[in-house]
């Protein structure tokens, strides 16, 4: 079993430089068995989401190599085998196979994705999406045969914006016959960067990034480069720790329009930024932080992965601040342990109430998810005394480096197997 252990109270300075994105990697990677010729990605975060990937790329006899941050998918010689359910279990992910392989062979067989416990994640509106565009699905418990004679284009409204219907009714669209618009799409940037990747390919999308997405279908996908954006929650999340303990901290390589509703709260609570062309430095400056009301929302309102760190920042404002959670119905796992490092929070319904500020103080507590656990580094890295996080494969599914990165800005924090 892994463990972090985190000696608190150490202010933290330097640069800490953000890693390619999470959510568009484990959709890069799938989306790239779409071309009939060679894809290379670059920025590629070494993180445990992209291994359980390149394990099913493997499964699928997809040639994959790695060279530091870049990974080649080359499909010529891919089998459209069953994944099968540890596989399909690993991430959540993995559903992103769901679309891929149906725009390709016109068939995937697959299970029921895994991923963080914050809520029932059913997977409807992309099963309501593949039908729209020609398939017929079977499911038997958890498993999953979707299947097409012949996908052809169709008008797709999603009942929610969600992230994960929009790209993998994307990938299964690119090579429909027709055109497919998906209206009430979700806008993230990583759907765009997914939808700029699919189009270096050849594909013809346009609109990501808005709520309507034209996807004309075309014969042919080809080779092509792609660099992953910046990870904008990774570096959301270490800029919290920042306002929580940085002293000049730098954040480096970030997309600074991606996180302006964070950066708005991080300044409504009186944190000072300076934030430049690709970086935000947190100043040095008196930690007397202001309180604030937050509801999350679909991008580019506030992102619910940030919800769970900023709730840390939120034990150190002076009065009380609510956190409203409109994503997920089971997002606040992170609270009973905040309570016990000494904060005050209660939570009723989607709520949380939280009151500062309170001192924190080092004990064992549990990841529960990932940004659960990011939440606990934050906390851990303000607690007097040791903090010990246990079930840190969460955190280490999402944050490349974590360790190294914190410890070269000064934090005592280390990686233990025990
Ligand atoms: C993605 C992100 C996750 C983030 C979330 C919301 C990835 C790998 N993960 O998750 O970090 O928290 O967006 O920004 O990119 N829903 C349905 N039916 C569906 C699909 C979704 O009811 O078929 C609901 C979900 O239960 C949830 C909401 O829609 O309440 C949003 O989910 P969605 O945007 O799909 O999240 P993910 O793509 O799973």
């Amino acid at each position: 079993m892994k463990i972090i252990e985190i000696e608190g109270a150490k202010e933290l300075t330097g640069t800490i430089r953000v890693s390619g994105a999470k959510n568009a990697t484990v959709a890069l990677i799938p989306a790239a068995i779409l071309t009939d010729e060679e894809a290379t990605i670059c920025n590629v975060p070494e993180i445990t989401d992209t291994e359980a990937l390149v394990d099913i790329l493997k499964l699928l006899n997809v040639k994959v190599s790695r060279a530091s941050e870049s990974i080649v998918i080359n499909p010529q010689e891919m089998i459209n085998t069953e994944i099968t359910e540890p596989y399909s279990k690993k991430l959540r992910a993995s559903y992103y196979f769901m679309g891929a392989l149906l725009g390709k062979y016109k068939k995937a067989v697959m299970y029921f994705p895994g991923g963080c416990s914050i809520g029932a994640r059913p997977i409807d509106l992309h099963l309501k999406g593949f039908e729209a565009l020609g398939a017929t699905i079977t499911s038997d418990k958890n498993k999953y045969i979707v299947e097409a004679e012949e996908l052809h284009g169709a008008n797709i409204y999603l009942d929610i914006a969600s992230v994960g219907a929009t790209i993998n009714i994307m990938l299964a669209a690119v090579k429909a016959k027709g055109t497919t618009i998906i209206d009430n799409a979700a806008k993230e940037p990583e759907i765009v960067n997914v939808a700029t990747f699919l189009n270096n390919m050849g594909a013809k999308i346009t609109g990501a990034g808005t709520s309507s997405i034209k996807i004309e279908g075309v014969d042919k996908l080809h080779k092509c480069f792609h660099e992953v954006i910046p990870d904008r929650i990774e570096a959301g999340t270490y800029l919290i720790i920042g306002a929580l303990c940085g002293k000049n901290l730098k954040i480096d390589n970030v997309i600074t329009e991606h996180i302006d509703s964070l950066l708005s709260k991080l300044e409504e609570v009186g944190v000072k930024l300076e934030i430049g062309r690709d970086y935000i430095t947190v100043l040095d400056h008196e930690r007397k932080y202001k309180t604030t009301n937050i509801k999350t929302a679909t991008y580019p309102g506030f992102p619910t992965d940030l919800q769970q760190p900023f709730t840390v920042l939120l034990t150190q404002a002076n009065g009380k601040s609510k956190i409203t959670e409109t994503i997920w119905e089971n997002r606040f796992m992170h609270v009973p342990y905040l309570k016990l490092l000494g904060a005050d929070i209660e939570v009723k319904n989607q709520t949380a109430t939280i009151i500062g500020p309170t001192e924190l103080k080092g004990a064992e507590v549990v990841a529960t998810d990932l940004r659960a656990g990011a939440a606990m580094v934050a906390a851990g890295l303000i607690a007097s005394g040791k903090t010990t996080i246990t079930n840190v494969e969460h955190i280490l599914r999402g944050y490349e480096q974590i360790i190294e990165k914190l410890s070269d800005v000064g934090a005592k924090i280390t990686l233990k197997e025990i």
